[in-house]
């Protein structure tokens, strides 16, 4: 393994769900650990943050984009190696003093995020942040280089309304959002806000294909635990067939809909009676008992892709997804290598994370 970057880095910076650091946390550690890394995270609680430093001057945290796969952190949503914390901003000339700083990093960049992590206390930044934004492109602040130069993507995250922290991480495994934070609009006629956590799901684990590639007219799917009907809805919107399990009632323009079948019955009962293109599943149900059902789905081979949600209500949300999930969803994953794996915290994931089994 290759343990320094060509830049120093005073670490990486972690952006999660808030009430979630150390589940964050935990999780680098335990990724750090495997790959023998040497470090420590620094939390502060509810700050929607991690700190990660390598203890071993003979490592750089910045490796961990090398060796780690993006899509499978569950818990960062973002993520970016610190070059340098300028605590102490001038109130009046913050551009000054950051442009400063970022000329004097001798790193090259194609692009540049504004961030702010996301809590209620810090959301005022935002409006900071998009205000420096705008000045700074007017204003030509940056040099940035062509994408086949550099690939890196240049971070600016304020913590304080003086205090901001400066860094990169490289395009491929970069979230396209500020703080990794998706901003979906509900279209009115989705039957749920659920709707989102979906749409969500396919622009990130899909994000250089298009969504009507991978779900179109003629496919069919099978939605467990469907009511009131936004995964359904918004599968119907592709023209994709979806049979929706539920003993729960359906908003009614679906029940009306040539492409959806809804059979009120228990999802543990059900079983397709052929093959389905896609398996999505919401079920209000405890992890460890959805999870059976999807693994069941997947010793019958009952679908192509799958895309479900398992809910964390227990305080220890790694570890308990480290004792009974992720291994056996990487082994699952190794033994098919045409299936990829993506499990993520999305950003409209409330105490619950999104995991995708998706054929490539
Ligand atoms: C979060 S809601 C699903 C929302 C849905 N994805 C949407 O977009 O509208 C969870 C659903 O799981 C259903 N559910 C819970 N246990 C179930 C079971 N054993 N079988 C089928 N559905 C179940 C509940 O009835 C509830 O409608």
């Amino acid at each position: 393994m290759n343990r320094k970057s060509k830049i120093k880095t005073l670490g990486l910076f972690l952006f999660c769900r808030q009430g979630y650091e150390k589940d964050c946390a935990a999780e680098i550690q335990q990724v750090a650990r495997n790959l023998r890394i040497p470090a420590y995270c620094k939390t502060i609680e509810n700050s929607a943050y991690v700190q990660f430093i390598c203890t071993d001057p003979n490592y750089d945290a910045a490796v961990l984009f090398e060796q780690v796969q993006f899509d499978q952190l569950i818990f960062t949503r973002q993520w970016f190696a610190i070059t340098s914390e300028l605590a102490e901003l001038s109130d009046n000339n913050r551009l000054f003093d950051i442009e400063a700083n970022v000329h004097s990093l001798n790193i090259k960049y194609s692009d540049v995020l504004w961030e702010v992590p996301d809590t209620d206390e810090l959301k005022p930044l935002n409006r900071l942040t998009k205000s420096l934004n705008q000045i700074s492109s007017k204003s030509n602040s940056f040099n940035f280089s062509d994408k086949h130069e550099s690939n890196n993507v240049l971070h600016i995250c304020f913590i304080g309304s003086t205090h901001c922290l400066i860094g990169f991480s490289p395009s491929n495994c970069t979230h396209p959002n500020s703080a990794g934070i998706m901003h979906l609009k509900l279209p009115h006629q989705a039957p749920s806000r659920s709707m989102l956590k979906l749409d969500e799901a396919l622009r990130t684990f899909y994000p250089r294909r298009k969504q009507n590639q991978i779900l179109k007219k003629g496919m069919c799917a099978v939605d467990l635990g469907a009511a009131p009907g936004g995964w359904t809805w918004l599968l119907t919107q592709y023209g994709v067939q979806v049979v929706a399990i539920d003993n729960g009632a359906l908003e009614t323009t679906l029940n009306e809909s040539k492409l959806v079948t809804h059979i009120k019955t228990d999802a543990y009962k059900y079983s397709p009676e052929f093959p389905v293109d896609w398996l999505v599943a919401d079920i209000a149900d405890k992890p460890s008992r959805v999870f059976e059902l999807i693994e069941l789905w997947l010793e019958n081979n009952w679908a192509r892709n799958l895309i479900f949600i398992l809910k964390l209500p227990m305080l220890q949300r790694f570890k308990f997804l480290n004792e009974h999930i992720i291994n056996r969803l990487k082994e699952i994953s190794q033994q098919e290598p045409n299936r990829r794996l993506c499990m993520k915290q999305l950003s409209h994931d409330r105490n619950e994370i999104t995991i995708a089994l998706l054929k490539t």
